[in-house]
């Protein structure tokens, strides 16, 4: 009793002495959710998720081969395609020793991510089909060192990462395994017994944690179970009060069922989420560049890709509603992230670095599309005491004028193209009563300073 007081009021000197008390967080959702999150992962808004492991060795058809060959609703594409190319007796553990690794060189994958303009990276630890890409002791023999790779894919791109960019460092770990006999189990048990939980995805995450220090946790495959039987709140609250990363780290919201779009650090709520509004909480949109998978897959068409207009398009939409964007890259299975992907990035960074500025740090401005012209959409960034507000335009204006109906000007309002030398001019609009109107200056092909979605710049509105 007397320790506990003393504790309490150590805590209280502290906490006046030191300004910033920490606090502890319980495992109830209710203090969980109460932690602000990390600054880093709102001013970040472009992030790199990688999708690489055992499926990347078929890389036909995406990510769920397995189960969609084995599991409860088999696809008949998938079975004909197995039936057709394998002997009878082939396993899917057979094609883990065709993942051969042979060309991974995560150093080169650093520096594409870091030129893509992504400040975070965010890479499969292990898919639900239970493959951990780390020499996971829970694992025994379904590893990428004890069998495939021979190699800590996780490790290895954590200090490649963090030994030649500043992007921030983070991990995917599904938290079920299809076929995986202790989850079947307690499966089967109505999850009144616990046993897979305790013997594997809990002790996994602790290890990840630990031995990778990552920044952010983004939890999966987790919909089949409720937060109680994942031991999720208890995990988080070791997360954030005790790990080594507590300070930093960043999560999300796919922590069993009822937790997406609910709880957790910020909200993924769907695969390819875009709500196209502004959001109360912090929120992520994480995509696929193949528009069909995460996994690496030998037969998507050029179609199946995302172009840069189809990627600016949501990265405008995402952030100026307050996202951030996460966009997938499926490696091959010899280690290679293939031009088209490449191609991507690369651009991506090009655009990046002519108008990251409207993206990076920004907040949701007052409107975030234009309320009159379409495809426009708004992002705002504190210049000093100002406000100064980004007007991301996706489709290059086809008259000398463009006619933008939120921002109101005052007689000091300066515009500027982001990239292009000179200023640009403006009026109030002839034909609205509010507004402003831009002159669209006639740039020669080779002054242009972006091929898509440009960015008009506008300081001194009206607030
Ligand atoms: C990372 O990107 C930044 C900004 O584009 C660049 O200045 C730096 O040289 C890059 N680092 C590497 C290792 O490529
Ligand atoms: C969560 O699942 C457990 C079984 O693992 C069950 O006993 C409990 O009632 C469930 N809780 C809720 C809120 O559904
Ligand atoms: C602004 O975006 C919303 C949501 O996507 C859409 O419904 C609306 O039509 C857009 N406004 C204009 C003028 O395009
Ligand atoms: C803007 O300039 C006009 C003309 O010089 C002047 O009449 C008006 O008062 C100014 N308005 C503001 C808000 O300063």
């Amino acid at each position: 009793m007397a320790a506990c007081r003393l504790a309490l009021y150590l805590c209280f000197v502290s906490c006046s002495l030191s300004y910033v008390c920490s606090a502890r967080y319980e495992p109830t959702w209710q203090s969980l959710d109460s932690r602000p999150l990390p600054s880093w992962y709102d001013e970040a808004k472009i992030g790199i998720f990688v999708y690489w492991g055992v499926f990347s060795v078929p890389s036909f058809h995406g990510e769920f081969l397995w189960w969609d060959w084995k599991g409860d609703k088999p696809v008949q594409e998938v079975v004909d395609y197995m039936q057709k190319n394998y002997p009878p007796d082939f396993t899917y553990a057979d094609f883990a020793s065709m993942f051969s690794a042979e060309f991974y060189n995560p150093d080169l994958w650093a520096d594409l991510f870091n030129a893509s303009g992504a400040r975070y990276v965010v890479f499969n630890s292990k898919h639900p089909d239970g493959f951990t890409n780390w020499p996971s002791k829970y694992s025994f023999n379904w590893n990428s060192v004890d069998v495939g790779p021979s190699k800590d894919l996780v490790g290895m791109l954590a200090d490649s990462i963090r030994r030649r960019t500043n992007l921030h460092f983070g991990l995917i770990y599904s938290l079920f395994e299809w076929f995986n006999p202790l989850f079947m189990q307690d499966e089967a048990n109505g999850f009144q017994t616990d046993n897979y939980v305790n013997s594997k995805s809990l002790p996994e995450l602790y290890d990840i944690v630990n031995r990778y220090k990552p920044e952010l946790v983004w939890s999966d495959c987790d919909w089949l179970a409720n937060d109680t039987y994942w031991k999720s709140k208890d995990f988080l609250a070791w997360l954030y009060n005790d790990s080594p990363v507590k300070d930093t780290v960043v999560t999300n919201d796919r922590w069993g069922i009822g937790c997406m779009c609910q709880h957790g650090g910020y909200l993924t709520c769907a695969d390819r989420y875009n709500p196209g509004t502004l959001q109360k909480r912090k929120w992520e949109n994480a995509l696929t560049i193949d528009k069909k998978a995460w996994g690496y897959r030998r037969e998507a068409k050029l179609e199946d890709y995302l172009t840069m207009e189809d990627l600016t398009q949501l990265i405008a939409e995402t952030v100026s509603c307050g996202g951030n964007i996460l966009m997938d890259v499926g490696p091959s299975k010899d280690g290679l992230i293939k031009p088209i992907y490449e191609e991507r990035l690369r651009q991506m960074g090009q655009w990046l670095g002519v108008n990251g500025e409207a993206i990076y740090g920004t907040k949701p401005w007052s409107y975030q599309n234009d309320t009159y012209t379409p495809n426009i959409w708004y992002t705002s960034k504190k210049v000093g005491t100002e406000t100064r507000v980004y007007a991301i335009v996706l489709d290059w204006p086809t008259s000398d004028n463009l006619y933008l109906a939120s921002p109101s000007p005052t007689n000091a309002t300066i515009v500027t193209l982001l990239g292009y030398p000179s200023l640009i001019s403006w009026r109030k609009p002839a034909s609205h009563s509010e507004g402003i109107e831009l002159e669209i200056p006639a740039i020669s092909s080779s002054m242009m300073p972006c091929q898509w979605a440009w960015v008009f710049a506008m300081d001194s509105l009206q607030n």
